[in-house]
């Protein structure tokens, strides 16, 4: 896949315990539903997971899951390179260069930086760093836009600052990319306590978040205990108290497809938010039942999964090397020189 007309897209999902609702809604939905029209770059960021402790073998478990489940979601490898981060030496090599550019005090702001910091013991260096090789990440494939929920988009604007600076202090190499955050759905709320971000950490209990993976039982189950209000109005509200209300409507609207108003009408009539739980319930149950389906199957071949991979790294590192080549030269790094003796 060359340098085309098309913009190029970039994004990336770390392998870490399961792919939720708020990852599809806010992220993946939106690969697969403009992978047509785009040059993509899809990336799973094993070297972004570590940056809190994992089980090795959890990992590299966890690692093909997720492999599976995209593909099962629609990222097809025939119209997007979908690939793991570990297996292109570009991205680690890039974020070295780029952390010799980027001052700490960019990074000691970041929010996610300090929300995570706050609940490790020891806080590793990796962590602080981690936006550096998130900008690594979609620099050396010089993308235009970045498909993420509202959670990264502090990263991409510091992938901005940050290439702004290469480029003043190197010469113009890198694309300043957009983040590209959906109108709906950017962020999708607990379902137990919808003042908190839907997030796979495993210190949330169950019924938090809806995994793609979870049964139609555990989906239904999630959704009757979700947190609402004591109300009764079923409409979409900016009002924090309806905050519940106003996620489960968001669910709706961008799995079904709807806007606003039609979402509305449809719960016109309906008998209490016990109805409206229902419904959403049904509704996310029936879009992932597919999702499942081929997740299931795909799972079931290691063989064709590792494959996939390895052609999607091959395809990644014939982008990103020759411009992380480009970026040693205009740095002042030494080519290494061919070998004479041979
Ligand atoms: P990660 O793995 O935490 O999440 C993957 C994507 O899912 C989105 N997301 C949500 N969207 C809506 N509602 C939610 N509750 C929700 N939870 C997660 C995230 O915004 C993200 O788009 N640092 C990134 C991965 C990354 C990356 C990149 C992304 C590494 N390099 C380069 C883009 C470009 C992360 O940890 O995402």
């Amino acid at each position: 896949m060359g340098q085309t007309a098309r913009p190029r897209v970039f994004s990336g999902i770390q392998p870490t315990s399961g792919v939720t609702l708020g990852n599809y809604i806010g992220a993946i939905k939106n690969w697969v539903d403009f992978q047509g029209q785009k040059d993509n770059l899809f990336c799973l960021v094993d070297l972004h997971a570590i940056t809190i402790k994992q089980d090795p073998a959890e990992l590299r478990a966890r690692t093909r899951e997720l492999m599976a489940m995209l593909l099962a979601c629609g990222l097809d490898p025939a119209r997007s390179i979908v690939f793991l981060q570990s297996h292109v030496r570009a991205h680690t090599e890039a974020a070295w260069l780029l952390n010799c550019v980027t001052p700490i005090g960019w990074l000691q702001k970041m929010t996610q930086f300090k929300d995570k910091s706050v609940k490790q013991e020891s806080v590793l260096t990796g962590l602080l760093t981690y936006p550096v090789l998130m900008a690594a990440d979609i620099l050396i494939y010089k993308a235009n836009e970045v498909p993420v929920g509202e959670d990264q988009k502090q990263h991409v604007e510091l992938t901005r600052n940050i290439a702004e600076r290469f480029n003043g202090l190197f010469g113009e190499l890198f694309v300043i990319p957009e983040p590209v955050i959906p109108k709906l759905g950017a962020r999708i709320m607990g379902l137990d306590d919808p003042s908190t971000k839907m997030s796979k950490s495993s210190a949330h209990k169950p019924g938090h978040a809806i995994f793609l993976s979870d049964s139609a039982d555990t989906i239904l189950r999630a959704f009757k205990r979700a947190v609402t209000d004591s109300g009764g109005e079923i409409r979409f509200s900016d009002d924090p108290l309806k905050a519940g209300v106003n996620n489960l409507l968001t669910i709706y609207a961008t799995i079904t497809g709807k806007d606003r108003v039609n979402v509305e009408a449809d719960f016109i009539g309906a008998r209490g938010y016990g109805d409206l739980k229902l419904r959403v319930a049904e509704t996310v149950i029936e879009a992932l039942r597919p999702i499942r389906e081929r997740y299931e199957a795909l799972i079931k071949e290691p063989a064709n999964l590792d494959a996939n991979m390895r052609r999607g790294a091959e395809a990644a590192a014939a982008i990103s090397e020759p411009i992380v080549r480009q970026m040693k030269e205009m740095m002042g790094l030494t080519p290494a020189q061919p070998s004479l003796s041979v």
